[in-house]
């Protein structure tokens, strides 16, 4: 039978989170229908949060309520360790019920487990609907949320008097920079970071702008090269219909609700063409998960299945971009400006008030300036230069992005000095390569998962699971416990 977590693969992603608002509920029937022992038992609870940190006198004056999830079932009261999650850019219940690891550890380390959502995602906004206006949303930062942590963590300690628990952060992906950020920012508060996918490098822009799509490519390219020829040849097919302005054709082609008219409209279905790819490499998992739907296990293979299944090479590439878009098997017509939204990512910003909120987020410290060219890799060329960022981010939130910001603040690729990180990552990512492959000293460990894709790690575990998750697993997990031990004969010879 399919595992809860299974059915709740939504992932969680730097990118995505593209439904799933009403998740949670759906998860609670889902449960109680099929009788799932529901473990863990997360508490959902809020926290009165200070608005702004750093001003004293700002429009930031008062508090809001954070949300986060707890529960104690395994903790070895007073003494145990603290495993926290540094919330990403999405509903926190996703991010707990697609962690299994890190519960699964707590059982075992007899660990605290907090998940805490990040401010101006789910349900901790702290302006309520007005949270995505100008100037509210300039109180959304890095900086902000980790000091959000830093408080919370401070504060239920106390209340729990936990000061002698040692503290490691978990995190995936953005998440999992923000736990690097923790170590490196709070070590007085934080022992140790597991940063699963967590792409410091690239965001910070020591990276390659064409990075990202490649590797998307490499994906489908390891499957078969024809796969990557037929993907190629199949865009080329649609750039001559478009050249040729042979718009009902391309409706019909793609089973569009309107046929394109504009050369901006083409593009719009490049991009979503584009975002299919995407996710099917990031979430290219050896079990099926859910994600708008059905994911199959191993999406990528079956997508290259879908593009080598017949010579109608357009017709591939629609049934390929449905196995994302119509899994579901309900939608009559694609909607091209429904389903995917172009935005300061182009690896896509999922839907909804989130993508909002990531956007933003895009546009101010976090570089995810990405390209595409059809030569090192299979898509349309799409640039998205630092000038391209500029006009978008100036006209969309009157920002001015800051490309070095990030660097700066959070040490780029300097990170010898720090210690008690371990980066995670997996061959199948196409984050991996914007993130630490390369253990930087006895401390600073690089985990490789060969066959593994976006935090493939961070999951629970799973039948399907290769060898190389469950060794990686390991190697966390002994790591985390030598870390949590050194911390507590800190924290008790104070
Ligand atoms: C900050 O809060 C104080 C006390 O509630 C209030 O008197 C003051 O006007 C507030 N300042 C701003 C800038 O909102
Ligand atoms: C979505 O899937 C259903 C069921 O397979 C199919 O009947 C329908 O035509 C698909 N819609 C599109 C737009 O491809
Ligand atoms: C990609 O490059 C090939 C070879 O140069 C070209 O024939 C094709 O039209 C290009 N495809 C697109 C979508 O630009
Ligand atoms: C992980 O894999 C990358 C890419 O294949 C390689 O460059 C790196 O050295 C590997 N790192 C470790 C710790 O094995």
């Amino acid at each position: 039978m399919r595992r809860i977590r299974d059915f709740l693969a939504v992932t969680v992603t730097l990118v995505s989170a593209q439904v799933l608002h009403a998740l949670p509920q759906t998860i609670n029937q889902f449960r109680k229908h099929h009788g799932f022992k529901t473990e863990p038992q997360f508490t959902e609870k809020y926290f009165s949060q200070t608005i702004d940190h750093f001003n004293f006198n700002s429009m930031g004056n008062g508090t809001f309520s954070q949300r986060y999830l707890i529960t104690d079932q395994y903790w070895e009261k007073g003494s145990g360790p603290i495993f926290f999650y540094t919330g990403n850019e999405g509903d926190i219940w996703e991010f707990a019920l697609n962690s299994g690891f890190i519960t699964e550890l707590a059982a075992h380390q007899k660990a605290l487990v907090i998940f805490a959502e990040h401010r101006y995602y789910g349900k901790s906004l702290p302006f309520g609907k007005d949270s995505f206006n100008i100037p509210q949303i300039s109180l959304l930062t890095v900086e902000q949320a980790l000091a959000d942590y830093g408080v919370l963590i401070t504060e239920l300690r106390r209340q729990l008097a936990a000061s002698h628990c040692p503290v490691i952060v978990f995190g995936g992906s953005y998440g999992g920079m923000l736990s690097v950020y923790m170590r490196l920012k709070y070590p007085n508060i934080v022992a140790g970071a597991l940063a699963a996918s967590a792409p410091i490098l690239s965001t910070a822009g020591l990276g390659d702008s064409r990075q990202f799509f490649r590797d998307v490519t490499a994906d489908f390219e390891n499957v078969a090269p024809e796969c990557r020829d037929a993907v190629r040849g199949a865009f080329h097919q649609l750039k001559e219909l478009a050249e040729h302005q042979d718009y009902s054709r391309i409706q019909s082609e793609f089973t569009l609700c309107k046929p394109p008219s504009s050369a901006q409209d083409i593009h719009q279905l490049y991009g979503l063409l584009r975002n299919a790819f995407t996710l099917m490499a990031m979430l290219d998992y050896p079990y099926s998960t859910h994600f708008m739907g059905n994911m199959p296990a191993n999406p990528v293979k079956v997508a290259c299945e879908t593009m080598l299944s017949g010579s109608d090479l357009l017709a591939n590439l629609r049934k390929t971009a449905a196995i994302v878009y119509n899994a579901t098997g309900v939608l009559t017509c694609f909607d091209l400006y429904n389903l995917y939204l172009e935005c300061a990512d182009p690896t896509g910003c999922g839907l909804g008030f989130d993508s909002q909120a990531w956007d933003y987020q895009a546009c101010t410290e976090i570089n995810l300036c990405y390209e595409s060219n059809n030569v090192t890799d299979m898509f349309p060329p799409m640039a998205f230069t630092e000038r391209d960022r500029e006009l978008y981010c100036s006209k969309r939130w009157g920002v001015v992005p800051r490309p070095d910001w990030l660097q700066i603040q959070f040490w780029g690729d300097v990170l010898s000095t720090a210690s008690n990180i371990i980066f995670s990552n997996g061959d199948l990512d196409p984050w991996a390569n914007g993130g630490v492959r390369k253990s930087l000293s006895s401390s600073l460990i690089a985990v490789n998962i060969t066959g593994g894709a976006h935090h493939l790690d961070l999951r629970g575990s799973d039948a399907a699971d290769p060898a190389s998750v469950i060794a990686a697993r390991k190697t966390e997990a002994d790591l985390i416990a030598q870390w949590v031990k050194m911390e507590r004969s800190r924290l008790l010879s104070l």
